[in-house]
């Protein structure tokens, strides 16, 4: 991509472009709500948006997940959702947005991520199906990426009420 993409969290006054762009992502409003519903509940582990010349042409939203393990609840991070603009699609935008975030967690010694998506996307950036991760979504579309070698590998995962009824 010849266009300067800057990476970075997102800020309170990128809700109005946020919201846009995932309407236009995923052609209706459920993801844009979801993000809405997390943040104001502030279930958000990270949030970034690539911004190019134009303004935001990607997001990408990790929210805080909670694995329960041995009578234990043990926060970890979930992908979801990631968006880019329609035209700018398939242009690396969102692998750059979802590598980035990878980095940022793991340098915040966050151990665990999972990921509900098709694995021909998600398994290039590590992501795999674990068998020991007990989830409503699980089965061959919900992934897990260790960011960590001690990360827990097994537990059953909840996610945050943003998530309920989806
Ligand atoms: C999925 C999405 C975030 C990927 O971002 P992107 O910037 O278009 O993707 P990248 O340029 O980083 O990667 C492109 C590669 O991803 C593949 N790809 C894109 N969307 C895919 C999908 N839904 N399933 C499988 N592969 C996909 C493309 O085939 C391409 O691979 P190839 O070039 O080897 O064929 C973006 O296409 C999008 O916003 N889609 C609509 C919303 C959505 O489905 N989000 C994901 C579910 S949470």
């Amino acid at each position: 991509m010849s266009e300067v993409l800057n990476i970075r969290p997102e800020r309170p006054d990128d809700a109005a472009a946020v919201r846009a762009l995932l309407d236009a992502a995923f052609g209706g409003d459920t993801e844009s709500q979801v993000v809405e519903r997390l943040r104001a509940d502030g279930d958000f582990v990270l949030s970034l948006v690539a911004e190019n010349g134009e303004g935001i042409a990607g997001y990408v939203g990790f929210p805080r997940l909670v694995l329960r393990l041995d009578e234990r609840n043990v926060p970890v991070a979930g992908l979801a959702p990631v968006g880019v603009s329609p035209p700018l699609q398939r242009r690396g935008i969102g692998g750059a947005l979802i590598r980035d975030g990878v980095a940022r967690l793991k340098d915040r010694a966050e151990r665990l991520v999972f990921v509900l998506g098709d694995p021909a996307y998600y398994g290039r950036f590590g992501f795999t199906v674990m068998e020991g991760f007990l989830s409503p979504y699980a089965g061959p579309y919900f992934q897990a990426l260790l960011l960590a070698p001690d990360a827990p590998k097994a537990g059953r995962v909840s996610y945050p009420r943003a998530f309920d009824g989806l």
